[in-house]
């Protein structure tokens, strides 16, 4: 069984709910704390054992290149004045062995398509796919991490999900399936953004998806559906017909970063946390909830 090596980040998307602040800077690098989203996601994929990472992009996103790019003049000046420690950061954001490949989504046609895009570097290959404005928090033991021990175990398909609150789907993919162990689900189908009475349960799949190669030729026949995109949950629906795909309820707290107040939780929880700042943080808030 060939082990999981590539991950593609779709990052194409206008970012549209927080402009003004995405009106030139892509929403993948807006920082929580100290970092982008990106660069979270990205981490989550290096931990598991992933060495090729595989953006999918769009216009306005140069800055995602530059900051997993040397920077040369900024490290020659951090050198020169004998800043070590942050040279050392900015030199390894990410290990040296990890290559990051770059294609061009030039027309914004959906989750799907950003994915189909990945399809001449992934080749037959099994991949993952990470949404970097999914932030799932778990130090110890990552999210994708997690879901590649699956994988390895149950050799298919892993996408992972949340149980959220039944009004709250129309916002996710959605899965039909058995429940065959307490976080690990059989899955039959998938609906993409149902109206909460017409969806099948509320186990939501978050931005985790880890595929078999199997995906390109679907969603090369994949035509559009909700929102007139091209969707991956339409595919994996189509997948899920011929082949075994389970939905893995990861342990690890999930920010929903695509919208405000889960960006502001993220933020808030993160810093409260942070090595540097976390206690100062958090006595400041004390002192201003009171
Ligand atoms: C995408 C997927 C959806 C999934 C969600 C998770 O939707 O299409 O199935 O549940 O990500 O964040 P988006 O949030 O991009 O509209």
């Amino acid at each position: 069984m060939q082990k999981i090596r590539k991950a593609v980040f779709p990052v194409a998307g206008m970012g549209t709910r927080f402009l003004p602040a995405t009106k030139a800077n892509p929403k993948e690098m807006l920082p929580v704390v100290d970092k982008p989203l990106i660069q979270y996601a990205a981490e989550e994929a290096v931990a598991a054992g992933i060495d090729t990472l595989i953006f999918i992009t769009g216009r306005n996103k140069r800055s995602i290149e530059d900051h997993f790019d040397k920077a040369y003049e900024l490290e020659t000046e951090l050198l020169a004045d004998g800043k070590d420690t942050m040279l050392n950061m900015v030199q390894n954001i990410l290990p040296g062995d990890v290559k990051c490949i770059y294609i061009r989504q030039s027309e914004p046609l959906g989750l799907g398509h950003a994915v189909l895009c990945a399809k001449p570097v992934v080749g037959d290959d099994p991949f993952a796919v990470l949404l970097a404005d999914d932030l799932v928090d778990n130090d110890a033991y990552g999210c994708t991490s997690q879901m590649v021990d699956v994988y390895e175990k149950e050799k298919c398909g892993v996408v992972g999900v949340q149980e959220v609150k039944k009004e709250e789907v129309k916002s996710y993919g959605v899965i039909a399936g058995n429940k065959i162990q307490d976080n690990l689900w059989d899955v039959d189908t998938f609906v993409e953004k149902p109206d909460p009475e017409d969806a099948p349960s509320n186990v939501a799949v978050v931005g985790r998806y880890l595929l078999e190669p199997s995906i390109f030729k679907i969603l090369e026949e994949t035509g559009k559906g909700a929102g007139g995109e091209i969707q991956l949950t339409d595919a994996l629906a189509t997948q899920a017909k011929s082949e075994k795909l389970l939905a893995y309820k990861f342990e690890g707290k999930r920010y929903d970063c695509g919208s405000k107040l889960g960006y502001l939780e993220a933020t808030v929880e993160l810093a409260m946390k942070h090595g540097g700042i976390g206690k100062r943080f958090t006595n400041y808030l004390q002192q201003r909830i009171k």
